[in-house]
């Protein structure tokens, strides 16, 4: 019991598997800004809710449902891309980042969510995709007709002699989605980059106008209110000036154009100058915000990188520049499964983080997204309520994708019904990498289409489990669901935004099975005990406290909200729950 104060004293130490780290949000007497403790809920506008019945979702939808994330407790929201776009890519190709596409709504619906969601408190977040435009955007028709001006705004090259009409690609690098990341333009007899789909060009950071193109689209938004960004595909913005070939992959020793993963991505990702991008946006917003004074406009970018790269998205080395407020970490998605959720791996996935993250940075938790296996089918539907219990408990920013508040698990879709770019080239792999299962509509109630649309079809099929899995079933006062733990928790953590709290976090390996999470603030100790494992499992705790009572129990537990609990517990396989101290210390 007493080895974990002088632990304390140590950051993010491992002693007899008690892990404890100390100040994890480096505060230390501040009071908190309203993003730092904030559950930013991720709404995926084509399967969140659709208003006139066309089977997509839409901002009406979106509108109509901001009683769930007002009852929910969500205080932020960030949409993906709405603004218009072909579709290749799910408006992940913007052909014009000022409009709203009329898949959406119009302009004047977005306005009036901002007035509606600021009407209840509720931040509004947009998807910033820097990295790439749509090929049919003008910039890039005017680029590849070498319109004066425009020349420069994407990565052209000339690509290699060979003989033939069209020349060979100008070197080995790969697209994310599969295939040379190099296409030839017939009309400008150059070969043209890109990192994700053929119709998604990388633009060329290296021009200044480009630059300053996107950070005046950043500052368009703001002055329409938005709250911040996240921030798509940051470690793409540059590549290596010179279009080095890059080397295999550690363990690869052929290259396959299919496959990503054969090469080491040292020319396209994670360039030095990517991170000075970043510190020029957040100085974009922060400008922003104080020129108006506003409140923070928040920068949350995704990259999926080395610890040590990921980082400098937050800021650079000597910490003199600031980038992100944070950079998502996806450590509970990229480290964990099925298969080896351990107690060791869980407490791992916490640490990598906090071991790297710099000092005064703020932590951040994400479980879920549109480019993931949900939650429930990748750690397994009874784990659903560890999880969000694991994620609400940590310090710092909770990051919920829509659906999983109510343990939705992956939709059923086949290769034809699919739309992931991706995926659809191919299908033979469609049920290995397709993202198209993730993004099924939200499963409202178990009406007709979930009571996502009327539509006699809808953009990806509504997933059977809805019959079975849906908020109305769940949103019953007084039942133990999924949804119900969730809200019980969103309120819980209401308690930690006090100011000037002092806080410290120790994660406990009780046995192969158990996790303990113990986060303290002054007398007050919460502490989460979860059996990730099959059996049941009879223990002890660590405790500094006298007496605990249950604040919170997934939906298998025998425990409800308020039981009195002492130092010996008995829980069920995958049953969590989080207790507070009721008495002063032992
Ligand atoms: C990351 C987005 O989350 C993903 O959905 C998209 O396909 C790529 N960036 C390309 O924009």
């Amino acid at each position: 019991m007493y080895f974990y104060s002088v632990l304390s004293v140590v950051y993010a130490i491992v002693v007899n598997n008690v892990h404890a780290s100390k100040n994890v949000i480096y505060n230390d007497g501040d009071s908190l800004d309203w993003w730092q403790n904030a559950v930013f809920y991720q709404i995926y506008p084509r399967s969140f809710m659709d208003s006139n019945g066309d089977g997509i979702g839409d901002i009406q939808g979106i509108i109509s449902k901001l009683d769930h994330l007002k009852d929910a407790g969500i205080t932020a929201t960030w949409l993906s891309p709405i603004f218009k776009s072909p579709q290749i890519d799910q408006g992940y190709d913007i052909s014009d980042y000022r409009n709203i596409d009329p898949l959406f709504g119009t302009t004047e619906d977005f306005k009036e969510l901002l007035v509606l969601a600021k009407g209840i408190g509720l931040k509004i977040i947009l998807d910033f995709v820097p990295n790439h435009t749509s090929d049919m955007h003008e910039w890039f028709m005017k680029s590849e007709d070498k319109i004066e001006g425009f020349e420069d705004f994407y990565v052209w090259h000339d690509g290699i002699p060979n003989g033939f009409p069209i020349p060979s690609v100008p070197n080995n690098w790969v697209s994310e989605f599969g295939g040379s990341a190099w296409q030839w333009s017939e009309k400008r007899q150059q070969y043209y980059y890109h990192q994700f789909a053929i119709q998604q060009p990388d633009l060329n950071y290296s021009n200044p106008k480009v630059v300053e193109e996107m950070k005046d689209i950043l500052r368009y938004w703001l002055d329409q209110g938005v709250d911040g960004f996240r921030v798509d595909a940051v470690p793409y913005l540059f590549e290596d000036p010179h279009f080095r070939d890059e080397p295999l992959a550690y363990g690869h020793n052929s290259y396959d154009v299919n496959n990503k993963n054969c090469l080491d991505h040292i020319y396209t990702k994670d360039q030095e100058k990517t991170f000075d991008m970043i510190y020029q946006f957040r100085e974009v917003v922060d400008q922003y915000s104080k020129d108006h004074n506003t409140e923070t406009k928040v920068l949350m970018t995704e990259a999926y990188s080395p610890m040590e790269k990921l980082m400098l998205f937050y800021e650079s080395e000597d910490g003199a520049r600031k980038g992100a407020h944070f950079t998502f970490n996806f450590n509970f998605i990229t480290d964990l499964k099925n298969t080896n959720i351990t107690v060791t791996n869980i407490a791992k996935a916490i640490h990598k983080w906090l071991v790297y993250i710099p000092k005064g940075s703020t932590s951040n938790w994400v479980l879920g997204n549109h480019d993931n296996s949900r939650v429930a089918t990748r750690l397994g539907r009874e784990n659903v309520d560890g999880f969000n219990m694991l994620v609400a408990l940590l310090p710092g920013v909770m990051v919920t994708y829509n659906g999983e508040e109510i343990g939705m698990e992956d939709g059923d879709v086949t290769c034809e019904e699919g739309f992931d770019p991706q995926a659809i080239k191919n299908c033979t792999t469609f049920n290995e990498i397709s993202r198209d299962f993730e993004r099924t509509p939200y499963q409202w109630d178990g009406t007709l289409n979930a009571g996502f649309s009327t539509a006699n079809h809808t953009w990806l099929p509504v997933s059977e489990k809805a019959k079975y899995v849906n908020l109305a079933s769940q949103n019953v006062l007084g039942i133990s669901s999924h949804y119900n733990i969730y809200k019980e928790l969103l309120k819980f953590r209401g308690r930690f935004s006090r100011p000037a709290y002092f806080d410290s976090l120790t994660v406990v390996e009780l046995s192969s099975n158990v996790l303990q999470v113990i986060r303290k603030r002054n007398e007050e100790e919460y502490i989460l005990l979860f059996n990730v494992g099959y059996s049941q499992e009879v223990f002890d705790f660590y405790k500094s406290k006298l007496t605990y009572r249950v604040v919170v129990a997934s939906v298998n537990s025998t425990y409800v909200s308020g039981d009195e609990v002492d130092n010996h517990l008995l829980l069920n396989p995958h049953e969590s729950i989080i207790i507070e101290s009721t008495a002063s210390s032992q």
